[in-house]
């Protein structure tokens, strides 16, 4: 499959997923800026990586994101030809530690701080560039997720608000994308407890979204059979939806 991109930006690269990402990128010579709140793990990788340049951001800061998209802008001579957005933070969370702070705090990221990125971007679409942004989102979003109270809705509102967005800036240079990866071992799964079907290497969930994002599919989920039956989960009524759900909160106790 032909990769295009001379330039890309992952905000949410310090760790896991996104740090994978930006060495897969900058391996194959993509000039790659490389964003997250810690600076000196952002250091360190682009110590390692020729091709990468750190960028540290916080994405709950409005300011900071339309200073960072400005600066970038003027550094690369134009948005990255690639925008992955794969900041986000995690904690499982049931009716026995429902934590308004700890909610407040993922919607505070992984949604406003979403938010806060488009914000920052959509000034700067154009009919002349076409750039992709891909959003690194989750199946918790797609249904009500055991353990996944203050997490599911973060990212559901995330996956709502792309798809209102989808057909309105597909002609303004604006390509977005959702990348919906099952488990992948990073430390933000290293906080469950419970087993994970078909847990991903940070490396091969890498390669997956670099070769869905070079097709024109909007919707990049993986690994099947795990997705294709949490795709399933969306069109079952609820009677049969919460009867699998008892089922796995259950098995999980056990
Ligand atoms: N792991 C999985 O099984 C899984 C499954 C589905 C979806 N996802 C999604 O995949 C993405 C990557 O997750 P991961 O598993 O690789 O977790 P991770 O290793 O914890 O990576 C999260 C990244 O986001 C950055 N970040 C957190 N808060 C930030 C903020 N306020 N501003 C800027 N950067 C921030 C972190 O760096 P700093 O702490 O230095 O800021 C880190 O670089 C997330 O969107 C996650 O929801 C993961």
């Amino acid at each position: 499959m032909k990769r295009n991109w001379q330039s890309a930006w992952i905000v949410g690269g310090s760790t896991g997923l996104g740090a994978e990402l930006a060495k897969n990128l900058a391996h194959d010579g993509v000039v790659t800026y490389v964003s997250a709140r810690n600076s000196n793990r952002l250091e360190i990788l682009s110590q390692k990586l020729q091709a990468a340049i750190s960028y540290p951001l916080d994405i709950t800061d409005s300011d900071a994101c339309v200073r960072s998209v400005s600066d970038i802008i003027k550094s690369n001579d134009g948005l990255p030809d690639l925008i992955i957005l794969a900041a986000a933070v995690y904690r499982p969370m049931n009716a026995g530690n429902f934590d308004v702070q700890e909610i407040s705090n993922m919607i505070n990221v992984n949604y406003m701080g979403i938010v806060n990125m488009l914000a920052a971007l959509l000034p700067h679409s154009s009919s002349n560039k076409n750039v992709t942004i891909a959003v690194i989102t989750s199946p918790s979003g797609w249904r009500g997720l055991p353990g996944a109270v203050g997490y599911g809705p973060s990212k559901a509102a995330v996956i709502n608000m792309i798809e209102s967005l989808k057909p309105e800036l597909d002609d303004c240079g604006f390509d977005l994308r959702l990348v919906n990866p099952g488990f992948i071992k990073t430390r933000l799964t290293d906080k469950n407890e419970f087993n994970m079907p078909q847990l991903m290497d940070p490396k091969d969930a890498a390669s997956r979204v670099l070769t869905g994002l070079s097709s024109t599919k909007f919707d990049i989920s993986f690994p099947n059979p795990f997705l294709i039956y949490l795709k399933l989960l969306r069109i079952l009524p609820y009677s049969l939806f919460f009867w699998v759900m008892k089922k796995i909160t259950v098995n999980k106790k056990t």
